[in-house]
Parts: structure tokens; sequence; C-alpha cells
């Protein structure tokens, strides 16, 4: 198959690069042209584990290539794929369709034969019949179809997620689409992994239904862990006790700091937007964003009663500040809602974060960048973990202790326990859902 993929970031690029595996002739089209020149130079723009490599033995055997000329790629192309953008519009919560629409008429434009046109961003219901509308007005004598192919790909684990998918939804109106979806993820059929085809509707609905219930999950959890610490019970414990249960299943109950990421605050903030617009308002997905946003200003107070009750004048450092470890995205991570309560405390904070620098350093005004956990730990009152990079899940927790001028730990991923921080030397340690560790003082043991 020849495929044209409209948009390179996170989906499209791994998307891409992951059809050029399947045996497919894939051209990679962005609008970026520093991003194209870095592609074509070799160089992944992105951060993503295993993708440098799988896109430069696809490069090397002929299947993949990248351009700014949309109208090339699209000649000739079996299918095309709009891989863009889909951001919350400023203002009313709604998913912004402008780049997709855009990219649609310009993919109408430049058709030169039948070709289906798949829309791989996450778009509101009914996008796939405005993209049938707009490419037909553009170019009334274009013979194609449009298809829904929602992803579902984890940044971080993408490249295992699109060639070991749970499922591949499909949405399609005609045979001849269906035909042409069939033969591109055929290597998949073939080893067995669901293929769900379906209508339009339903395929742009499952991925705004499955991203809800997610980030459901994950604040349930988060809302139970804050009860937790209240009444004595550990949140972790919890999450193992109900996670046996297969109806209920324990991947996403991981007590955190909030979600944040590229998807779950714009997908379930378009879902509402969907829902009140058709007089069915998503009540527990409105409730779900309201939660997370109270989760995540639940955390500055956590952080500000271990530097007893403010952060003026103290040293802070912060580990992790992308969205989650394995990715260098940093749209909406909670570190965007806490670091800056830190920094417009007076708190002098130090960042480390494996890969998170290139697009934080603008996000995040005010830090100063590290490379060394333990140098930023020198003479600070606090530490906390705010990203569960693995090179923050074994580091030595005395020596740690022993740089700080006050030890004392907020780990908000619960990477570490009470009972080790305590070990460790550590005056104070609290984590999610937990109870809190603090040494009594001095001046408290001497008075009994
Ligand atoms: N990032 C994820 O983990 C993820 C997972 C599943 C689904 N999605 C969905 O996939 C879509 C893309 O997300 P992303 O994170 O890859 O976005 P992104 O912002 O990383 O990439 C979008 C790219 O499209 C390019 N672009 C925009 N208009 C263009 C045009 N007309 N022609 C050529 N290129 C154009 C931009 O320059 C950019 O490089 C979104 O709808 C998102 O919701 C994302």
């Amino acid at each position: 198959m020849r495929i044209a993929m409209i948009g390179t970031g996170y989906v499209g690029l791994v998307s891409g690069v992951c059809f050029s595996d399947f045996g497919h002739d894939v051209v990679c089209v962005d609008k970026d042209p520093r991003k194209i020149a870095m592609l074509e130079g070799g160089a992944v723009p992105i951060y993503e584990p295993g993708l440098d490599a799988l896109m430069a033995k696809n490069v090397e055997a002929g299947r993949l290539s990248f351009t700014t000329d949309l109208a090339a790629a699209v000649d000739g192309a079996e299918a095309v794929f709009i891989a863009v953008g889909t951001p919350t519009r400023r203002g009313d919560g709604h998913a912004d369709l402008t780049y997709v629409m855009a990219a649609a008429e310009e993919v109408a434009r430049a058709l030169t034969g039948y070709a289906v046109i798949v829309t791989k961003s996450t778009v509101p219901v009914g996008t796939n019949r405005k993209v049938k509308q707009a490419v037909a007005r553009a170019n009334p004598s274009a013979e194609f179809d449009v298809a829904s192919n929602p992803e579902f790909l984890r940044e971080g684990a993408a490249i295992d997620d699109f060639m070991k998918p749970d499922r591949v939804v499909v949405g399609v109106q005609t045979e001849r689409a269906g035909e042409v979806m069939a033969e591109i993820y055929r290597p998949l059929f073939l080893r067995e992994f669901p293929i769900v085809t379906t209508d339009l509707e339903s395929a742009e609905m499952i991925k705004y239904a499955a991203n809800a219930f997610l980030a459901t999950k994950i604040t349930f959890i988060n809302e139970i862990a804050a009860l937790c610490e209240r009444v004595g019970a550990d949140v972790k414990e919890v999450s193992k006790g109900i996670g046996l249960d297969g109806r209920i299943g324990n991947k996403f109950l991981h007590a955190g700091p909030g979600y944040g990421g590229s998807c779950f605050p714009k997908d379930t903030s378009a879902l509402a937007r969907i829902g009140q617009e058709h007089a069915v308002p998503q009540s527990i997905v409105e409730t779900v964003i309201r939660v997370n946003d109270v989760v995540k200003h639940r955390m500055i107070e956590k952080l500000r009663d271990l530097c007893d009750g403010t952060f003026n004048g103290k040293t802070i450092a912060v580990l992790g500040v992308t969205f989650k470890p394995n990715t260098d995205d940093m749209r909406d991570a909670p570190s965007l809602t806490i670091v800056p309560a830190l920094v417009g405390g007076g708190a002098k904070v130090r960042v480390v974060d494996p890969q998170g620098r290139r697009e934080g350093e603008a996000l995040l005004p005010g830090v100063a960048w590290l490379d060394d956990p333990y140098k930023a730990a020198q003479n600070a009152d606090l530490v906390v973990i705010l990203t569960e990079w693995n090179e923050f899940r074994a580091l030595d927790l005395k020596k740690l202790a022993k740089k700080m001028a006050v030890p004392r730990m907020a780990d908000l991923r619960n990477v570490y326990s009470p009972r080790d921080a305590k070990r460790a030397g550590f005056e104070a340690y609290d984590g999610i859902g937990r109870p809190m560790m603090q040494q009594p003082k001095p001046a408290d043991q001497a008075t009994g």
C-alpha cells in the first residue's frame, strides 16, 4: 500500500514508522520545515523509546520518507491519514478542528485518484462526515471515501502499543474503504489482534469513551487516596485489593498528582462539551474534570505543609516534570500547575528531568535545571518526586537525605514507602493516600 501520513507528531510519526515496518510505502508530511529537516537528517524530534532505530531501519529499506510537500505525498496514495493536533479550543473547551479541516481541504486538492481519507486524530462525533463534505466541496470530482481510525497508543510505549494493540478500531461507510483499511492492518489481523470494524460515529465515540473512562478510573482512585489519608488506610493496598477483581482490573489504579498529558484533559473537556451540546450532560466526566483540578491543587497544599506552611525562602528539588516517564511531552503536565505555585510562593526551585528540559524551559520560568538529583537536593528543604522516571526509582535515599538542609520528601507517585524514608534518615515523608511519616523533632522529644 502507498500511504501518506499528514502530521508527524507523536501519533503521526509513530504510525508512519510502524506502517512502513509493516511493509507499506509511507511518506510522512509536516508543515513544520524544521521537523522535516530533522527527520530527513535521521533525527527524531520527539523522545519515544525505540523510535529512532525503527525509523532508521525503514528509511534504509526505502519504505519511509519525509516531506513538507503534501501534494507530492498524496499523489498516488491509496490511503491518506490525517494525524494533526486537535487541541482544546480557547474559551469553550471544544476540540479545535481547524488543523483537521485545513489538512482535509489540502488533501482534497491534491488527490489524483481513489483514496481513503482516514482520520487518526481524536475528533468529535460527526467530524468524519464534515471531512467528507469539505473534501467534496474542495474537489467535486475527487474519488474517495472517509474512514475513522482513532489511535490508542501511549507515549513512552508507543511502538509496542501500535504493533501489539489491544484492538484496532476502524469506522467506514463503504466496503471499498473497509478493504483498503483491512489491507493496511493485515499484519495485525494475521496475528489475530482484534479489529473492530464499525460505523464512523461509533468509531469516533469509542475513542472519547475510552479516554474518559480511563481518566475516571484515575480520578476515582485519587479521590479514594485522599480519604485513605484521613482514615489511616494505604491506597496502594486498596488498589491491589480492588484491582485483583477481574471486573475492575489493576490498570490505571495508581494514585498520583492528577492526570495530565496530551489527551485526557482535552478529550474529557471535548466530551463534556459534546454532551452539553446534545442536551445529554456527561455528569460523570464533568465531575472528573473538576475533581482532577482539585487533586492537583491538593498537591500544592501537601507540599506547603511539608515546608512548614510557606514556600518563601525554601529550596525545593523537583524530580520529574513531564506528564509521565519515557516521554518529553509536557502538555498539561501536573508540574505546570505545581511548579509555578512553588516559584510564585517564593521558593528556589531546582528541576531534574531526563527528557523534559527542551520543552520545559519555556513553560517553567524561574527554575534552575540540573542533571543530577543529588546535586539538586544539596541544602534543599524538600525533595518532590513528581514523575516516576526509572532514574528516580532507585535513589540512594540515605545519600539524598544527607545532602539536604532539611531531609523531607513528597513522593507524589508512591515510589518509596514511609519506612524506606524513615530508615534513610528523612525527617518527614508524605506520599499519596497513605499515612504520613514525621519523626518527632528533638524539642518534641524533650517535652515528652
Ligand atoms: N499524543 C498521544 O499520545 C495521542 C494518542 C492518541 C491519539 N492522539 C491524537 O492524535 C492527534 C495528534 O496528536 P499528536 O500528539 O501527535 O499531535 P502533535 O501536536 O504532536 O503533532 C501534530 C503535527 O501535525 C502537524 N500539522 C498540523 N497541520 C498540518 C498540516 N495541514 N499539514 C501537515 N502537518 C500538519 C504539526 O506541525 C505537528 O507536527 C490528536 O488528535 C491527538 O488527540 C494523540
